[in-house]
């Protein structure tokens, strides 16, 4: 898609066109996008919550070597299967992102770009989880928490973690939704970003990432009268890290 565009051809309204703040696509290609905009090729692209692997696909094939942290072994072999054409521009290590200092260097690691996994996991109606409930996957996935609070503690050890390991002044990238439970809003991508910027991040942009399309069949959220929305996007927080030194001045 738009990715390749980026890099062969940089003509002013062609940058135009793909530098607005909307974006919509699929998960792999605006994952690419953020790869072919932040890293030169054979750097280090971090995913901390590796999944079934798409970030590490969107580095490969962009010529990027890709590290990811999963603890669901069911996704690391998906992962693993999709990635082992790549043979050795990857590596996924199977233990939590939260231990990350064990496996990485500080300032090691060039991008890192992520979806955290949802508050409250278990709750979802979302297959996936329900089926694969391995007692110590569950135990240590960190949005498998009631308490609102404690799954933004979560985050937050593990986004310090990625802060000691990225280099100064390079970015991670954090796609992340904003939730509505019992008729109460939470806004992750608010609540995120006061987190970054406690941690030693800044936020530099915010892109809308509009999935309508995977979202076609609207429901009323509640029976009141109320106007609440159904929520068909997501967001792309662009976060910098700011070294301690710069923040002092
Ligand atoms: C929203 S999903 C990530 C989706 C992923 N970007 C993909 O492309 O498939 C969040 C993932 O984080 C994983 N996870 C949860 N807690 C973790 C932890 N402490 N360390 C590493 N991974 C964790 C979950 O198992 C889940 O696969």
């Amino acid at each position: 898609m738009y990715t390749d565009i980026l890099i062969e051809s940089q003509t002013h309204d062609e940058w135009l066109q793909y530098s607005n703040s909307l974006w919509d696509g699929r998960r792999i290609d605006v994952v690419k996008k953020i790869i072919n905009l932040f890293t030169d090729p054979e750097e280090i692209v971090l995913d901390p919550f590796m999944g079934t692997g798409y970030t590490l696909v969107a580095a490969n094939t962009l010529d990027r070597m890709a590290i990811g942290f999963e603890i669901n072994k069911k996704y690391i072999t998906t992962a693993d299967e999709r990635l082992k054409i790549y043979k050795d521009s990857y590596q996924i290590i199977k233990d939590s992102c939260i231990n990350i200092n064990k496996y990485l260097y500080e300032e090691s690691v060039d991008l890192c770009v992520t979806s955290p996994p949802c508050w409250n996991i278990l709750s979802h109606r979302h297959i996936a989880y329900k089926k694969h409930k391995e007692t110590s996957s569950v135990q240590r996935n960190i949005g498998n928490t009631n308490s609102y609070s404690l799954y933004l503690n979560n985050l937050t050890r593990a986004f310090s973690g990625v802060y000691e390991v990225l280099k100064a002044n390079k970015m991670c990238i954090v796609i992340a939704s904003d939730r509505r439970k019992r008729n109460r809003f939470y806004p992750l991508h608010i609540d995120l970003t006061n987190i970054m910027t406690d941690i030693g991040f800044t936020l530099e942009d915010l892109i809308i990432w509009d999935r309508r399309k995977e979202h076609s069949i609207l429901k009323a959220v509640d029976n009141s009268c109320i106007y609440k929305s159904n929520i068909v996007h997501e967001y792309i927080c662009i976060f910098r890290k700011i070294t301690k030194e710069s923040r002092i001045l």
